[in-house]
């Protein structure tokens, strides 16, 4: 017996858990290139501060590259910082020290407290703090945020995936958006991205639903844009 496309569709689907329970936010330029040498390949101060804005207080997921390439290698201030690594061992310490709690893959009910002591402190006004957590693999990080999820996830925190290169692939399929600041920089000989997003304009399941309007910095132009996941493929 062959499965219909229909069929296959839905049996794709459900092989993905929990689709939808992250945000991708990316800057990308008109290749989809999105680094070089382990550094952005651009920096746009606005784009900086629309990053800061969306993910103030959310869940970041990020591979252990993206964490050493911060200054000081330290975890971003005021979120919960989920790092996926093989070898926590290769997590600096200054990163660690950085933070005001650091957990090597906590169980879900350790999470769960985590989450609601934060909740609190910002229904009290006061600062949340700045966690630092690692994962080894994108099947612990799921079930850590999917057991979460099973729970009132009411007030719970959106979850951002912010990179890089190898961490966005393996994610994509649990984002249903993704938050693109398109840019118009144009590689320069010998100074060639190394790090690139999927091309979500070829992808049949994804489209652009917004596009802010063009701006610009030093020459380079850019816009907000939002991708979402459609419903029916
Ligand atoms: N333009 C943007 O918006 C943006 C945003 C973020 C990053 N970037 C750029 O992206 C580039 C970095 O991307 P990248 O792909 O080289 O590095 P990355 O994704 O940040 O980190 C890669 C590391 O993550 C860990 N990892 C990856 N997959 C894993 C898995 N399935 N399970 C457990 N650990 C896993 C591994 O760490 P271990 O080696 O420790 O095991 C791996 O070496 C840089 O150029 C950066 O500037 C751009």
């Amino acid at each position: 017996m062959t499965e219909s496309g229909s069929d296959s569709r839905r049996a794709n689907r459900q092989a993905v858990p929990e689709c939808g329970m992250m945000k991708a936010i990316v800057n990308v330029n008109r290749d989809w290139a999105i680094g070089r040498n382990g550094d952005l390949l651009v920096y746009i101060p606005e784009d900086m501060k629309y990053f800061r804005k969306t993910t103030a207080g959310a869940v970041v997921v990020m591979g252990r590259k993206t964490l050493e390439s911060f200054p000081g290698g330290r975890p971003l201030k005021n979120r919960v910082n989920i790092v996926l690594t093989r070898d926590e061992s290769r997590i600096p310490e200054t990163s660690k020290e950085a933070a005001d709690a650091y957990l090597s893959l906590p169980t879900a009910d350790e999470f769960l407290q985590l989450m609601k002591r934060r909740a609190d402190a910002l229904t009290a006004g006061e600062d949340p703090g700045t966690v630092l957590i690692t994962v080894p693999s994108e099947t612990a990080l799921t079930e850590l945020l999917g057991q979460t999820g099973q729970s009132d996830r009411t007030g719970f925190p959106d979850v951002y995936v912010i990179g890089g290169a190898s961490i966005y692939k393996k994610l994509l399929p649990y984002c249903d958006t993704c938050l693109v600041t398109i840019n118009d920089y144009r590689q320069e000989q010998g100074r060639e991205a190394d790090s690139w997003f999927p091309d979500l304009d070829a992808m049949a399941e994804w489209e652009r639903t917004e596009e802010g309007e063009m701006q610009e910095h030093e020459g380079i132009h850019f816009s907000f844009c939002t991708y979402r996941r459609k419903q029916n493929i």
